[in-house]
């Protein structure tokens, strides 16, 4: 690396991967950075004009270096073979069977790069872990290369990703801080010190942490289990808001004044989603057990537990407003990713609200502005767990073809609905025009505000039955038994 220009090669070019390297090549112009997929139309997405994933600034970025320094390809081997820095950021799903299905980290994606990177290298590497992969991992990956080397030294460091979707360029270009993980070796010093040179060029040095590898792998399953945890909390208060006529955003505002607490990730909604929360729970889980510790793994169990009960809570209490029934009655659903400016679905709370309203027969009809129709058929028709195995898909359930509509506007999706429901905090539900809905909805008109993103004052005014998380209950559904 010393004095020749640095290769980057990021092997995965998923949510992760393709703006954490546009970002890099944007802000280190003399680094040349290649991001490589086996999946040719991923590829051929990110060297178009309509970029495979939706996040806001990214088009900016990606045309600003693309073909400067940012190149997108297909071809793998040759790529990494020319890298000093090779990050790995392939899928990492849940395993769907085998030893530790439903809660450990499948690595056959993970296992199967560090091969290829074994079979293919011709010169010392230093190899990045940056999709979350459970603890000790690194260690495995080591063991993998140092038994294929040829005599290359490789050094692995543990540089978790913490940037949000839908704010990813946002989050990458101020980063709360950077983690670097590595051996306490000389040679692991280098290779620390190496990838920090690159962070260095936007990245102030009091925000570049270095830990030992263990430290950096388990921080990043830490951290979005605490997140996770925030929301889960202040969603286990909102059913006691409820129950208790307490308003749990000012709750949340309260509590979260202490500055011990802080006032970010209390907002109580139908449920966490994404592509992370969950399926590191679950590994940290699995991990706690294997290690022996039943207790700890319990407890953070438990974060997941209130998440599905917040989800069926939400369902039950959409069911139980409609005089118990919601079969063949239409159900608007407004918002399906898993939280706003992202087309995301992976884990979206909508998609077990979905489940569960198609449970009880009702006929849906979905707006998204982000998602598309293909995207929702296939997260309806799909087993848990199996997003991220597009190749092992169900069969496509025909019941769930009949009864799910998409559309493109807020106003069609409630036409002649008896109910809607806010699944996800899009800006444009606020400001929809709530009257021209209600007048065009069945009466009674009901609203489920998943996400508290419409005041329910004003709904009342215009005439709709209004339930939102955590606030204080309509007279009707005080009536209404609706506990899971
Ligand atoms: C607490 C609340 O902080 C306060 O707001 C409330 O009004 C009363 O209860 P107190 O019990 O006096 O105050 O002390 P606190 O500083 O909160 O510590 C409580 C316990 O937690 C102590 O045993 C403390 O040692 C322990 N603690 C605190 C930890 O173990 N780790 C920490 O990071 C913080
Ligand atoms: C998360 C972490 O924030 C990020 O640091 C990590 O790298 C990946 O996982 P992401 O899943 O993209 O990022 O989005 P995030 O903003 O954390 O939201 C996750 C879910 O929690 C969403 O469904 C969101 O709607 C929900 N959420 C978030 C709440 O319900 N309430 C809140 O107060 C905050
Ligand atoms: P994340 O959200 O962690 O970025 P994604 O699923 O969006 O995850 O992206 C992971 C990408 O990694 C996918 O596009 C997948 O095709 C790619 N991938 C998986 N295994 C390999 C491999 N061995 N070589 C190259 N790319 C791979």
């Amino acid at each position: 690396i010393c004095g020749k220009m640095v290769k980057i090669c990021c092997i995965g070019a998923g949510y992760v991967g393709g703006p954490t390297m546009a970002v890099i090549a944007l802000k280190c112009p003399a680094i040349e950075v290649v991001v490589v997929d086996i999946a040719k139309p991923r590829i051929d997405a990110w060297n178009s004009e309509q970029l495979p994933i939706y996040e806001p600034g990214l088009d900016e970025v990606v045309k600003e270096c693309r073909g400067r320094n940012l190149f997108f390809s297909t071809d793998v081997e040759k790529h990494v073979a020319e890298a000093d820095i090779i990050f790995v950021s392939v899928n990492t799903p849940t395993k769907t069977r085998g030893l530790g299905a439903g809660k450990a980290a499948d690595l056959t994606y993970w296992e199967s790069a560090a091969r290829m990177i074994a079979d293919v290298s011709k010169s010392d590497k230093i190899v990045v872990e940056k999709s979350t992969v459970p603890v000790k991992t690194a260690e495995a990956i080591e063991k993998i290369l140092t038994h294929n080397s040829k005599g290359i030294n490789y050094q692995i460091l543990s540089n978790p990703e913490f940037l949000a979707e839908g704010t990813a360029i946002e989050d990458l270009f101020k980063p709360d801080r950077v983690l670097i993980g590595g051996r306490e070796t000389p040679e692991g010093k280098k290779a620390v010190q190496a990838l920090k040179e690159v962070y260095a060029h936007w990245v102030p040095e009091d925000r570049i942490i270095t830990t030992n590898l263990w430290s950096a792998e388990l921080s990043k399953l830490a951290a979005n289990a605490f997140l996770a945890q925030r929301i889960s909390s202040v969603n286990a208060i909102s059913a006691l808001c409820e129950a208790t006529g307490a308003n749990v955003s000012e709750v949340a505002y309260a509590v979260g004044k202490d500055t011990r607490i802080g006032p970010k990730f209390l907002n109580a909604s139908v449920g966490f989603g994404g592509s992370c929360f969950q399926k590191d729970i679950l590994n940290l889980v699995y991990i706690c057990e294997c290690n022996g510790l039943p207790e700890v793994a319990n407890y953070w169990k438990q974060v997941i537990k209130i998440n599905d009960y917040q989800k069926s809570r939400f369902v039950n209490r959409v069911v139980a407003s409609m005089f118990n029934t919601v079969s063949g009655k239409k159900i608007a659903v407004l918002g399906f990713a898993f939280k706003k400016d992202t087309g995301d679905t992976r884990e979206t709370p909508a998609i077990d609200v979905c489940h569960g309203l198609l449970g009880d027969k009702a006929q849906i009809s979905i707006y998204d502005p982000q998602v598309t129709e293909d995207q929702i058929q296939r997260d309806l028709s799909m087993a848990k767990f199996d997003w991220d195995h597009p190749r092992h898909l169900q069969p496509t359930s025909p019941t769930a073809f009949k009864q799910v509509s998409v559309v493109w506007d807020a106003y069609e999706a409630t036409k002649g609905a008896h109910g809607l429901c806010i699944l996800t905090e899009w800006d444009e539900f606020k400001t929809l025009d709530y009257q021209r809905i209600f007048d065009n909805m069945q009466k009674p008109a009901f609203v489920f505000d998943g996400r508290n993103v419409v005041d329910p004052e004003k709904l009342r005014e215009i005439g709709f039955i209004v339930y939102s998380i955590g606030k204080p209950l309509d007279a009707w559904l005080k009536d209404m038994p609706a506990v899971a």
